[in-house]
């Protein structure tokens, strides 16, 4: 079988995280979603509401599961049986930091990364751009999926 996992923060999902989702599950036999964190971040959500989040919003893609770790994520792969990390290129200035964490991934444990190019329509699109614009009260309905605006709605109310 083969498997691929998509990781990230994911603090919230957002509808640029879930296109290169669906195209990895149409690519590989099985994708994780794999909510992580990432250390030099302070999130919003709390890791089982990313995970909730990212369960909803994929829950149209039967190949697709969403899991967690709090190691590293090539001992997720090893652990795992995945072979190839799957991540979105949105611009020019990701290449840096993704070519990097690619490189060290492949070096400590020999998994592969696949860079996707996102769709144009969502390289200005950033889970902190969108937890920033819903802080100030911004619509961001056409920027993440149902569950996540209702998620982020609830968290401006406080509850
Ligand atoms: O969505 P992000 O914050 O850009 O994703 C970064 C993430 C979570 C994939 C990265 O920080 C990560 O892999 N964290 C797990 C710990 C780890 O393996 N760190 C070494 C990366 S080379």
């Amino acid at each position: 079988m083969r498997r691929a996992v998509c990781p990230g923060s994911f603090d919230p999902i957002t509808n640029g995280h879930l296109d290169v989702i669906e195209r990895a599950s149409g690519l590989f036999d099985e994708v994780t979603i794999a909510v992580l964190a990432n250390s030099s971040k302070t999130g919003l959500f709390t890791i089982e509401e990313r995970i909730s989040m990212a369960k909803d919003a994929a829950a149209h893609l039967s190949n697709v599961r969403v899991d967690t770790w709090s190691g590293l994520l090539v001992d997720y792969c090893k652990t795992q049986d995945i072979k190839a990390i799957v991540k979105g290129l949105r611009a020019v200035s990701d290449f840096d930091y993704e070519l990097q964490m690619a490189q060290m991934n492949l070096q400590l444990k020999g998994v592969d990364t696949l860079l996707m190019a996102t769709k144009p329509a969502y390289s200005f699109l950033s889970s902190s751009l969108v937890r920033e614009i819903a802080r100030y009260g911004g619509d961001v309905s056409a920027l993440v999926p149902a569950g996540v605006l209702k998620a982020l709605k609830s968290k401006a109310g406080g509850n």
